[in-house]
C-alpha cells in the first residue's frame, strides 16, 4: 500500500491560564469551551473545510474523568458540531494531545480518513492530576509508591543525571525570558484564540496570552524557594511546569484533498514514536523518543532545526538535552524552546502534546524557515515518552 501524506493545514490554541481556583483566568471557562474555541477558530480561518467534512476528531486528555469524561465526543456535540463526524477521546497521560495527533496522521496517511482534527485539552484546576486514581495491586508490588508521583521522577532524574539546581533555575530564566520576549513581540498571535476569562476581581477579561510567563526572574529569591516534593532536593515551583488550563487543535489533510480544496501548507508529518521506559525516571522519555526517531527516519540532528520540547520540569528537560546532544548542555539554547517552554508557557497535560506542535510549526516559518526538519516532544507519567518529525513540503 502507497502511503499518503499528511499535511499541517491549520493549529491554534488558547493562552494557557493558571489553574487555580481564584487565581486562574479561566476559573468559570470549562474544558468544552476552551475546546470549542479552538474548533471555532479552525473552522473561521478555513472556510473552505465545513465541520461534517471532518472525518474524525481525536481529543488527548490526560484525565478521562468528571468534565473531561469522553470529552473528545462530548465536546463536540454539545457545542453544536455534526454528529455524524466521529470524536473520541485518547489518554497516555502527558503525551496524549500528542498521541491524538499520530492517531490521525495515521488514518490519512493509510487512506482510512481524508481530513482530520487532532486535540488537545486539559483543565488541571477543575479535573485535578490523578483524580480517582487507583493503582492496580500488582503496580505496587512492582513500584515504590513515593517513586511515582512526578515531581518525585524529577527528583531521581536530577539525581542520577547531575542536574544543578542552578542548571535548572538557568533554564527557567531563559524559558520565562524566551516567552516572554514572544509573547511582548506578538509571536504567538497566529496561535492563541482569544477566550473570554475572568481576572482576580472576577471582571471579564480577554484571555490573550498566557498567564504564567513572567518579565523576569529573580535568581535570588529563585534560591530560595522551597522544594516540595523531597526535603533535600533540588526541583523547586520555578522549575517545575505549573499546573495549568487550555486547549490545541490541529487541521490536518491528505495533500490531495488540501490540493483538491486549495488550501496551502507548508509542513507535513513525517513520523511519530512512542517508546516506554522506567515510570520512576519517566522524565526521560523524549530522550528515548528522539533516538528512535532519529535512528527510524535516518535523519541526522544536524538537519533539525527547531525542537518544542516539553519542560515537564527543568531537570528532565535539561538531561534529556544532554542525553541526546540535540542542543547545548545549558540554556540559552539554540534549537530548543526558542519561544519558551512549559516551565513558563504552561503544562496543561494532555494538551501540550498538540500545542508544541502547534508551536513548533509557528517557530520553524518564523525563526528557521530554511530548516527541513522539526521535532516536538514530551514524557509522559508512568513512562511513555512520544516524539513527532515534522517536515518542510
Ligand atoms: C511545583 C508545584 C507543586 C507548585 O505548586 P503550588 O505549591 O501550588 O505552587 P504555585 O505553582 O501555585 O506557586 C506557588 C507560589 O510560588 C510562586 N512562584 C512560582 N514560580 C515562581 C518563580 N519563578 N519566582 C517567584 N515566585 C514563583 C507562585 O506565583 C505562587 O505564588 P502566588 O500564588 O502568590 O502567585 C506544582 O506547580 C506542580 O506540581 N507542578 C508540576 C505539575 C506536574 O507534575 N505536571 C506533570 C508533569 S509530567
Amino acid at each position: 500500500m502507497q502511503l499518503k501524506e499528511c499535511v499541517f493545514i491549520d493549529g491554534v490554541r488558547t493562552a494557557n491560564a493558571r489553574a487555580h481556583a481564584e487565581k486562574g483566568w479561566f476559573k468559570q471557562v470549562k474544558p468544552d469551551q476552551t475546546l470549542a474555541a479552538v474548533y471555532k477558530a479552525l473552522f473561521e480561518r478555513n472556510p473552505k473545510v465545513k465541520p461534517e467534512d471532518v472525518d474524525t476528531v481525536i481529543v488527548g486528555t490526560a484525565n478521562p474523568s468528571g468534565m473531561q469524561n469522553d470529552i473528545g465526543r462530548l465536546a463536540w456535540l454539545a457545542h453544536g458540531y455534526p454528529e455524524r463526524t466521529a470524536s473520541q477521546t485518547v489518554s497516555n497521560q502527558c503525551p496524549s494531545g500528542m498521541t491524538a495527533t499520530i492517531n490521525a496522521a495515521r488514518a490519512i496517511m493509510t487512506g482510512e480518513a481524508d481530513i482530520m482534527i487532532a486535540a488537545g485539552v486539559e483543565d488541571m484546576e477543575k479535573v485535578p492530576m490523578g483524580a480517582n486514581m487507583a493503582f492496580p495491586d500488582k503496580f505496587m508490588e512492582r513500584y515504590y509508591i513515593l517513586d511515582i508521583p512526578m515531581g518525585n521522577t524529577a527528583e531521581k532524574v536530577a539525581a542520577l543525571y547531575n542536574i544543578s539546581r542552578a542548571d535548572q533555575e538557568n533554564m527557567a530564566v531563559h524559558s520565562h525570558k524566551c516567552a516572554y520576549a514572544a509573547t511582548t513581540s506578538g509571536k504567538f498571535k497566529n496561535e492563541i484564540v482569544p477566550v473570554m476569562g475572568k481576572d482576580d476581581a472576577g471582571n471579564d477579561l480577554l484571555v490573550d496570552k498566557d498567564q504564567w510567563v513572567r518579565e523576569s526572574l529573580d535568581p535570588a529569591q529563585m534560591a530560595t524557594m522551597k522544594t516540595p516534593f523531597k526535603p533535600d532536593g533540588t526541583v523547586t515551583a520555578a522549575t517545575s511546569s505549573p499546573l495549568t488550563a487550555g486547549a490545541a487543535a490541529l487541521l490536518m489533510m491528505s495533500r490531495e484533498k488540501a490540493d483538491e480544496l486549495g488550501l496551502s501548507y507548508t509542513y507535513k508529518y513525517k513520523f511519530g514514536v512512542q517508546e516506554g521506559n522506567d515510570p520512576t525516571i519517566m522524565g526521560m522519555g523524549p530522550a528515548v523518543c528522539i533516538d528512535k526517531l532519529l535512528k527510524k527516519t535516518g535523519v541526522n540532528k544536524e538537519d533539525i532545526g527547531a525542537v518544542e520540547m516539553n519542560e515537564a520540569f527543568a531537570a528532565q528537560a535539561l538531561a534529556c538535552i544532554r542525553e541526546t546532544g540535540i542542543d547545548k548542555p545549558n540554556a540559552p539554547f539554540e534549537k530548543v524552546n526558542l519561544w519558551g517552554g512549559a516551565i513558563a508557557l504552561g503544562h496543561p497535560l494532555g494538551e501540550s502534546g498538540a500545542r508544541i506542535i502547534v508551536t513548533l510549526l509557528n517557530v520553524l516559518k518564523n525563526e528557521k524557515p530554511d530548516a527541513k526538519y522539526g521535532i516536538a516532544t514530551l514524557c509522559g507519567g508512568f513512562g511513555n515518552g512520544v516524539a513527532v518529525m515534522i517536515e518542510k513540503v
